[in-house]
C-alpha cells in the first residue's frame, strides 16, 4: 500500500500503547497512518501515542508526558478535561505562537473500552488557509477600491452636466473628455481582472502549443511601434535564431507586452530598448532591457504582487492597473517559466523571461 503523506522511514507512531498485543498494532498502525497530526491519550491525559505528523509540530516526543506538557492551550486542556469526563466529542481552535504564530483546530474525541487510549486528539493547521483567506479578502477590497475611484469621478461629472454646467458648451466638452479617460480606465482594470482570473483557472493547463519566443519579440514591436515612436523610444531585436517554446501565444504576447509597454512608460527616458534572446537546451530567455531610471532594490521582490506600483500617481496617469507584472508571473507559471527582475537605480531595468524548450521533436518543425 503506498502512503502518500508519508516519508520514507516515517510510519511509525511515537509512544507505547499499553494495551494487549493485536488491538495495540492495530491502533498504532491506524495512528500512524492518518494524514494529520494525531495524539492518543490515557484516562489521565497522558500521550501514549502519537503518530510523525504530531511530532513534527510539536518539535518533542510528548509519549509518557501529560498532554499538558505538549501543547499549553487552556482551551485544548479544559476540552481534553471534558471529553474524558462526560465522555464526548468537541471541537475547539487554539493559537500556538511559538516559533511562528499558527492556528489550529483540534478534534478531541473520546474512545471507550481502552484504558490506554481513552481519548484522541487530531490536530488540523488551519494557518495556511487563513492566509489564502486573507489574500482573498485584501484582493476583493483592493479592487473595488480601484473600481470605485473612477466611479466616484465618473457619478461628479455627470452631476455637474446635470446641474450647473447643463447650458455651458465647452464645460460639457471637456468634461466628456474627462469621463471617457475615467470610464476607458475602468475597462482595463476590468480586463486585467478577467485576465488574472482567467489565467489562475488554467494554472493548471501546461499549454501545449509550440511558440517561437522570437517571433512573439516582432509581433509586439510592431504592435507598440506607434506608442514608442511618440516617447522617441528606439526597440532594438538583437536575436534572430528560432527560440521555439512550449506555449500559449496569446499569453506570451501579453508577457511581451506589457513588459514592453512598462519599458515605454516608465524607462522612455533610456531612449532605447534591447531585447535579446539567450538560452538553450532546456530552456529559451527572452530579455527586456531598459536604460531608463531603473528600480530600487526593496521594490524588486514586491512588483509582481496585484496593485504593487512603486508609483500609483505615475502608473495611473500613464494609464497602468498595477496588475501587468501579476499577470506577467502568473502566465509564466503556468507555462512552467520564470520572470527574472533586475535593475540598478539610474542604470536601467532588465526583465528576463525564461520559458521551457518545445519537445524536440517539436524543435525540428519550428526551425522549419
Ligand atoms: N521598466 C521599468 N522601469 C521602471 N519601473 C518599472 C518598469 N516596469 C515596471 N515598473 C514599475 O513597476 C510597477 C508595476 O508594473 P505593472 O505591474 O506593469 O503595473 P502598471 O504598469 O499597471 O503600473 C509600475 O507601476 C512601475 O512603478
Ligand atoms: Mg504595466
Amino acid at each position: 500500500m503506498i502512503w502518500p503523506w508519508r516519508r520514507e522511514g516515517e510510519g511509525e507512531s511515537a509512544g507505547t500503547l499499553r494495551v494487549p498485543g493485536a488491538r495495540r498494532d492495530a491502533l498504532t498502525e491506524l495512528v500512524a497512518a492518518l494524514p494529520d497530526p494525531v495524539l492518543l491519550l490515557d484516562r489521565n491525559g497522558i500521550v501514549t501515542a502519537a503518530n510523525r505528523r504530531a511530532l513534527d509540530i510539536l518539535d518533542f516526543d510528548p509519549s509518557d508526558h501529560h498532554i499538558s506538557a505538549a501543547i499549553r492551550a487552556p482551551q485544548l486542556l479544559d476540552a481534553v478535561a471534558h471529553v474524558l469526563k462526560a465522555n464526548e466529542a468537541v471541537r475547539v481552535d487554539y493559537e500556538m505562537h511559538v516559533p511562528v504564530r499558527r492556528h489550529f483546530e483540534a478534534f478531541v474525541s473520546y474512545i471507550s473500552g481502552e484504558e490506554a487510549a481513552a481519548a484522541l486528539i487530531l490536530l488540523r493547521d488551519l494557518t495556511r488557509e487563513q492566509q489564502i483567506e486573507r489574500m482573498r479578502a485584501d484582493f476583493v477590497a483592493h479592487a473595488s477600491h480601484e473600481l470605485r475611484t473612477p466611479l466616484a469621478s465618473l457619478l461628479g461629472f455627470i452631476e455637474t452636466l446635470q446641474g450647473p454646467a447643463r447650458n455651458d458648451e465647452p464645460a460639457r466638452q471637456r468634461f466628456l473628455d474627462l469621463m471617457l479617460a475615467q470610464a476607458e480606465r475602468m475597462r482595463r482594470l476590468i480586463d486585467d481582472l478577467l485576465s488574472l482570473s482567467r489565467i489562475e483557472m488554467n494554472a493548471h493547463l501546461r499549454p501545449q502549443g509550440t511558440v517561437d519566443l522570437g517571433q512573439v519579440a516582432r509581433h509586439v514591436r510592431d504592435t507598440l511601434a506607434g506608442l514608442a515612436r511618440e516617447v522617441d523610444l528606439d526597440i532594438v531585436i538583437g536575436m534572430n535564431a528560432p527560440m521555439p517554446v512550449k506555449g500559449d501565444w496569446d499569453e506570451l504576447v501579453q508577457v511581451v507586452q506589457n513588459l514592453l509597454e512598462n519599458a515605454i512608460k516608465y524607462a522612455s527616458s533610456g531612449k532605447r530598448v534591447d531585447i535579446d534572446g539567450g538560452g538553450e537546451g532546456r530552456f529559451f530567455e527572452l530579455i527586456v532591457r531598459d536604460h531608463g531610471p531603473g528600480i530600487a532594490e526593496e521594490h524588486i521582490p514586491r512588483l509582481t504582487e496585484r496593485f504593487y506600483r512603486i508609483n500609483v500617481q505615475e502608473s495611473r496617469s500613464r494609464g497602468g492597473t498595477g496588475l501587468g507584472l501579476a499577470i506577467v508571473k502568473h502566465i509564466l507559471n503556468r507555462h512552467r517559466g520564470r520572470l527574472i527582475i533586475r535593475s540598478e537605480l539610474g542604470k536601467g531595468s532588465s526583465f528576463t523571461v525564461r520559458v521551457p524548450a518545445a519537445e524536440p521533436e517539436l524543435l525540428g518543425e519550428a526551425h522549419r
